[in-house]
């Protein structure tokens, strides 16, 4: 008779994937049946181990290569990943936003402290401000900050023309943000509420932002969830109430238009920069037209051998570049 031991053996052995033991040990039991007599069932064992080994021949288990984090199957072509190293100290923040990010870090890297009394780090953020003045490199910031994979969800390929697939790519993104932890960017989420030109009708494309609130209420995940936008008038109210804080990013005031000169001119003499003249250029601008107009005067400043920058290069800079209209101010 077969034994305990062998049975065991044999699930053991199955389970792991360990053909050679798995058939050695089918042998061993043989080799037992015909000692004791079963001479019959012992060779037709014999001939059935010696058949399954030639079809499926023994190949040496190899550990699947998993990389690090990369999504699989449909999901890897919704979402683009990248390991950002930006730092907190890399952006110039007004201070209330300063506050509530930092926030959201420490309930981050605290998280298993809170959860021993109990409560759950924040982590459903909307950035909600005009453009280039940062939400999308707070993302990256954040991500580099906790060390966690940033995935930004491609909303080119989430939207098609066909709202059930759009709605079944959606949890895909979500299955999968329930299974690696890391900060899922939706950036410019807004083109969830379907301002696309395309020719949906107006019930469809919202059981599609129904769906992503939907989603992002029920999901009970590790990850970090953030959502920015531009147009926080084209969001439903209900959307605000769906994430755990919304932090509105203004446009620079005089302290962080310098700031942002400050930190894109390091490397540059700026001892004779007119403050006043620089930061009255300055307004209005997003804190991204001021880093752009910093490196134009910069760049003039390298291509005439010059180690310092002039104040008439810098507001001549700032003025070229474009301002918006009606700010808004990031209010809804
Ligand atoms: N608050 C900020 N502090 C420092 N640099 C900024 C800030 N906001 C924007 N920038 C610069 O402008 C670029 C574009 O900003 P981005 O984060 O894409 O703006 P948004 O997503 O709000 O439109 C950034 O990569 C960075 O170089
Ligand atoms: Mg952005």
């Amino acid at each position: 008779m077969v034994s305990s031991d062998q049975v065991f053996a044999l699930v053991q052995s199955h389970s792991e994937g360990d053909d050679s033991q798995f058939y050695s040990v089918a042998m061993q039991v043989a080799a037992k049946e015909a000692r004791a007599g079963r001479a019959k069932f012992a060779q037709e064992l014999r001939d059935l181990v010696d058949q399954v080994r030639v079809q499926s021949p023994v190949t040496p288990r190899v550990a699947p290569v998993t990389p690090l984090v990369l999504p699989r199957g449909d999901v890897a072509s919704l979402l683009s990943v990248s390991y950002p190293d930006a730092r907190l100290s890399d952006l110039v923040l007004a201070p209330e936003v300063g506050d509530a990010i930092e926030t959201l870090l420490l309930e981050q890297r605290q998280r298993d402290m809170l959860a021993r009394h109990g409560l759950t780090p924040s982590r459903r953020v909307l950035l909600i401000g005009p453009p280039g003045t940062g939400k999308t490199f707070t993302a990256h910031m954040i991500a580099g900050e906790l060390g966690l994979p940033l995935f930004v969800i491609r909303f080119d390929a989430l939207i098609t023309k066909f709202m059930g697939e759009t709605a079944a790519k959606l949890r895909l993104v979500f299955d999968e943000l329930a299974e690696t932890r890391g900060v899922y960017l939706f950036d410019e989420v807004d083109a969830l509420a379907g301002d696309r030109g395309m020719s949906n009708d107006v019930g469809e494309i919202r059981r599609v932002l129904n769906s992503f609130l939907l989603f992002l209420e029920s999901d009970a995940s590790d990850s970090i969830i953030l959502a920015a936008t531009n147009h926080p008038r084209l969001l439903d109210p209900a959307v605000f109430r769906r994430f755990d804080s919304v932090i509105r990013f203004p446009l620079p005031d005089e302290d962080a238009a310098r700031a942002v000169v400050q930190n894109r001119l390091s490397g540059f003499n700026l001892s004779s920069i007119s403050w006043p003249r620089v930061l009255e250029a300055a307004v209005g601008l997003s804190h991204a037209e001021i880093c752009v107009a910093a490196e134009n005067a910069a760049k003039r400043a390298v291509l005439t051998r010059k180690s310092r920058i002039v104040t008439d290069s810098l507001v001549a800079a700032l003025q070229g570049r474009p301002r918006k209209r009606s700010e808004g101010s990031g209010g809804d």
